[in-house]
């Protein structure tokens, strides 16, 4: 095997262990914002349990958080051929970016949303999730235990080679 099919063997044997986990809007306030709704451990306070959680799995994972649109749209596409799965918290973007629910339905690997708190429970404009029709599951209203289990619920998908219940749904 040549330098370079070796190479090409070793990113891709990389890729499949790797997680990807991004933040949308707003989320660089964890901590200080509104910690009677979003709890007060910060953003790398999640990131750290969610890292933590998967270096036990076997997986390395990166992170990501952005306020702006163009980024996470970037980040997504950038994905497709790094990483093995994404875990994506949108913040208010989860609502109404179309660009964010077209970049991720382009992504054929497990993705997970996920939100602190119970968008449902709340106002009636969080009720409309635009991401959830192309993400495999949703984990939200269980706060800092949100991340670890996105990552378990990524590792078990792609060590089992599951299909998430809906996509094994719509198959039939
Ligand atoms: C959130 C819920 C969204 O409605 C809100 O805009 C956020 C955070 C959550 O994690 O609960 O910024 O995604």
């Amino acid at each position: 095997m040549s330098d370079e099919d070796l190479s090409e063997v070793t990113s891709q044997q990389n890729a499949q262990r790797s997680l990807l986990v991004l933040s949308g809007a707003n989320l660089q306030l964890l901590g200080s914002r509104q910690p009677e709704i979003y709890g007060s451990a910060t953003l790398d306070d999640h990131m750290s349990a969610a890292r933590d959680e998967a270096r036990g799995l076997g997986f390395s994972l990166e992170s990501l958080q952005s306020n702006h649109e163009g980024d996470l749209v970037d980040a997504i596409g950038q994905a497709r051929s790094v990483h093995a799965a994404l875990i994506i918290n949108p913040g208010a973007f989860t609502h109404y970016s179309w660009a964010i629910h077209d970049a991720l339905a382009a992504c054929e690997f497990p993705i997970i949303e996920v939100h602190l708190s119970n968008p449902h429970r709340r106002e009636a404009w969080r009720h409309l999730s635009v991401v959830s029709s192309v993400a495999t599951a949703v984990i939200m209203g269980l706060g800092a235990s949100g991340y670890p289990m996105a990552v378990r619920a990524a590792a078990a998908l792609l060590d089992t080679q599951q299909p998430g219940l809906a996509e094994a749904s719509t198959q039939e």
